[in-house]
């Protein structure tokens, strides 16, 4: 069987044969499709990427029909049990698991990038008392970009190292910071005795004592879900890193586009707002009219439905697993009740299964977070500091990608054609 597509131009007559690849045809080969010589040429209409591939990838693997994840090959459930985020990050960014001098390497090179410059400390001071983190966190970045000239050499291999180090080592101390100002709490600089999680959970919560000392079932826990979160192929973030980077622009400007687009309550700011659509619900009784008003179109289920998963988001299994393990320290939360109901409602109720919506990655995370302490605000940058590793590794696989260039996808124009310019005495 040849890998071709025949396609007639019924406007025509005229047929043409498109080559398969990696089950895609290129879209550029559809502009040969004209009707005459000053045709512009066939394009597709794809809002939102539908069914557009925009890159080849060898980071992160989805079936979502199956509900499969692996990053590099490896399943996300099995590196939910053996690995540790900085390892998987290692995994992302540099495509294999690393060896031992190799992970004590990498572990050391985050470890001594945690400090941020005492200036940044103090623009952080100007956020107003009420500012959101997530806010914080994305001007924040923004500006390491004005402290890091080398982070313009995007072609330079040893560069682009560099600033990962920092981006990796920093945005912990960034988010911590951005709690700590929301709160009057006195900065708490980075602990390189701890772990990557543990030493976040020092920056959060230590106050006056030698070394703050986190419960290790609650720093395993965070661990897992930095891992969960580490990356996730082309989502509405990662399209934005890859995007914004084309343009050759230094990460940190990038990676402050990625976090504003994963700020949006329908990507990383869902798990955000599945609490506060918790709060609103209240009791398990009010579930089912909640459930009725999501049908009739007054709002969603949040934290339900994905774009790729048709199944259970795997993260969402794990997720609900690590629930368990997390409340037993902390105590339950009292939501996962609403939660629970909400779940086995939707699962069984006609609308959710005929559209395949299920729960992701945001349903149940909220619930751990808020259970170990973290306000709702404090979710959206809890998602960002892990997916950093995914953003940096999809934005310099795009780089190096010869079959990239600058993103600029085409429109359908249907505006006014030419007019004359009114003067505004003679405007209606
Ligand atoms: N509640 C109720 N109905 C829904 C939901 C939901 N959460 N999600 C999708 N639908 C319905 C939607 O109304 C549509 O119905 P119809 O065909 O009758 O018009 C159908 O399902 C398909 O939805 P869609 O909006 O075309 O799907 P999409 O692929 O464009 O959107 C989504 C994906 C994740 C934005 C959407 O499911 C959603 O808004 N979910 C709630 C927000 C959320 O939990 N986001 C986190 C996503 S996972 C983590 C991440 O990406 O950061």
């Amino acid at each position: 069987m040849p890998d071709t597509l025949t396609i007639i131009d019924n406007r025509t007559g005229k047929q043409y044969e498109l080559s398969i690849a990696n089950d895609t045809i290129k879209a550029m080969d559809l502009r040969q499709i004209k009707v005459n010589e000053n045709d512009f040429g066939l394009m597709t209409y794809d809002p939102a990427f539908m069914n557009t591939a925009s890159c080849k990838s060898m980071i992160t693997f989805i079936d979502g029909e199956k509900g499969i994840l692996r990053y590099r090959g490896y399943p996300i459930e099995h590196l939910a049990e053996k690995s540790n985020y900085l390892e998987t990050a290692y995994l992302i960014l540099y495509g294999e698991l690393p060896n031992k001098p190799q992970y004590e390497e990498w572990v050391h090179n985050i470890t001594y990038h945690t400090l941020i410059h005492e200036n940044i400390k103090k623009l952080m001071d100007g956020f107003h008392y009420d500012a959101h983190p997530m806010g914080m966190l994305i001007s924040t970045v923004a500006a390491l970009s004005t402290f890091y000239n080398d982070a313009k050499e995007i072609h330079n291999p040893e560069s682009r190292k560099k600033q990962t180090y920092r981006l990796i080592g920093k945005m912990p101390t960034i988010a911590a910071f951005a709690f700590r100002h929301s709160v009057g709490r006195p900065y708490v600089y980075p602990d390189n005795a701890l772990s990557y999680t543990a030493n976040l959970m020092s920056m959060l919560w230590k106050m006056t004592e030698t070394q703050f000392q986190a419960h290790p079932a609650l720093v395993k826990a965070l661990d897992v879900l930095f891992i969960l979160h580490a990356d996730h192929e082309q989502n509405c973030s990662a399209n934005a890193m890859r995007s914004i980077g084309s343009s050759h622009v230094d990460p940190y400007a990038a990676i402050a586009g990625a976090a504003a687009a994963l700020y949006g309550p329908l990507h990383g700011g869902a798990n955000e707002a599945v609490l506060r659509m918790l709060d609103e619900i209240g009791t398990k009784d009010n579930v089912p009219s909640f459930i009725k008003g999501v049908k009739s179109g007054s709002g969603r289920l949040m934290g339900f439905g994905h774009r790729v998963y048709k199944n259970y988001d795997p993260r969402a299994k794990v997720i609900k697993q690590l629930a368990d393990e997390v409340f037993e320290v902390t105590g339950r939360n009292p939501k996962l009740d609403i939660a629970l109901e909400l779940e086995r409602i939707a699962l069984e109720d006609e609308y959710f299964v005929k559209r395949k919506l299920y729960p992701n990655v945001d349903f149940y995370s909220g619930l751990i977070y808020q259970a170990m302490g973290f306000p709702v605000e404090m979710f959206p940058v809890l998602f960002s500091i892990p997916r950093t590793a995914g953003w940096i590794a999809q934005w310099e696989e795009m780089l190096l990608d010869s079959d990239q260039k600058i993103a600029r996808p085409r429109q359908v124009y249907l505006g006014s054609g030419m007019r004359d310019y009114v003067v505004m005495s003679k405007r209606k």
